[in-house]
């Protein structure tokens, strides 16, 4: 696998992804990108991932949910406040909060908090949500702060808890930096090297379907802890491409502490230069092999 460095502070490229949102406006069309008109497919193919995920031999509770990097609060309007008692949003841009606030007025009785911080700085409260949802914004993190992120959310889920990531990922195996609103697009190899990094194991892999070709492809990921103990069944395909990813073998499985380990030793090699350590030479089998 290619490695590519680039050489951005972090300072930089978190302030620039923050100025470039400062200019969006906070509307679906601006959470998209300008193709605001795909919304309702996402949120169909996200209703039919969680449908499976409750219908599961060990689904997790629909008290709580919390929406990360929330925007104007889309996917908690028409996707989380339909399936969970209460939902959080958490957010960096305080304009798009104080959209969601006003958008999610019909929904407001099912509407918990709103954080106002970027998701490298947030600690969600612990075993207080049954899913995390994580859509179109883990580029913005760097690889040091998304595997900390992760950390976090883990001792945020209550018992059969499940972090939900909805991504676009590359069609090659390198990783893409768009300067523009300084995010990184990554490849699912390397992904599931970060997942694996923050003791988290990946339950389901699927791809969304019927979005614009022109697009990158986007996957919906299923994460659980890695100590959880679950039985992965075998569920109905949310689409023919899907992948129903195979737990490790329990044996072979790094300990909990190793893994923690290999994280720190992975931020420290990233402080400086972000986006070089984790994809190079890495071994972790494409699901779709
Ligand atoms: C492409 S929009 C997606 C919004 C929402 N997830 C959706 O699908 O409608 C990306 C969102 O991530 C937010 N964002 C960018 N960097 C962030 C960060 N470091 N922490 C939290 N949110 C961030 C942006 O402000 C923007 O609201």
């Amino acid at each position: 696998m290619t490695t590519e460095i680039v050489k951005i502070s972090d300072d930089a490229f978190y302030s620039d992804g923050a100025n470039y949102w400062a200019e969006i406006p906070a509307t679906v069309d601006g959470m998209l990108g300008g193709f605001g008109f795909i919304s309702q497919t996402d949120i169909k193919g996200s209703k039919m991932l969680l449908k499976q995920l409750f219908n599961s031999k060990t689904p997790p509770g629909r008290k709580y949910a919390l929406d990360c990097g929330a925007g104007i609060g889309r996917i908690s309007k028409f996707l989380l406040t339909d399936l969970f008692d209460k939902v959080d949003l958490v957010e960096q841009n305080a304009a798009f909060l104080q959209q969601a606030k006003k958008y999610l007025v019909p929904k407001i009785e099912k509407v918990g908090e709103f954080y106002s911080v970027g998701l490298q700085n947030f600690q969600p409260e612990a075993r207080k949500y049954d899913v995390i949802w994580v859509q179109w914004v883990i580029g913005h993190l760097t690889d040091g702060d998304l595997i900390n992120f992760f950390i976090s959310c883990r001792s945020g889920l209550k018992a059969n808890g499940a972090i939900v990531v909805k991504e676009n990922i590359t069609s090659t195996d390198e990783v893409e930096l768009d300067r523009q609103d300084s995010s990184v697009t990554r490849p699912v190899a390397l992904l599931r090297k970060i997942f694996d990094k923050a003791g988290l194991e990946c339950y389901r892999q699927s791809k969304q379907t019927n979005f614009p070709k022109e697009l990158y492809s986007v996957y919906m990921f299923v994460l659980k802890p890695k100590q959880t103990d679950y039985i992965c069944t075998n569920e109905p395909e949310v689409s023919d491409e899907d992948v129903q990813s195979k737990p490790e073998n329990k044996d072979t499985r790094d300990s909990h502490s190793d893994d923690l380990e290999n994280v720190y030793n992975v931020i420290k090699e990233n402080e400086n230069c972000n986006f070089q350590t984790l994809h190079d030479n890495t071994e972790v089998p494409h699901p779709e092999d």
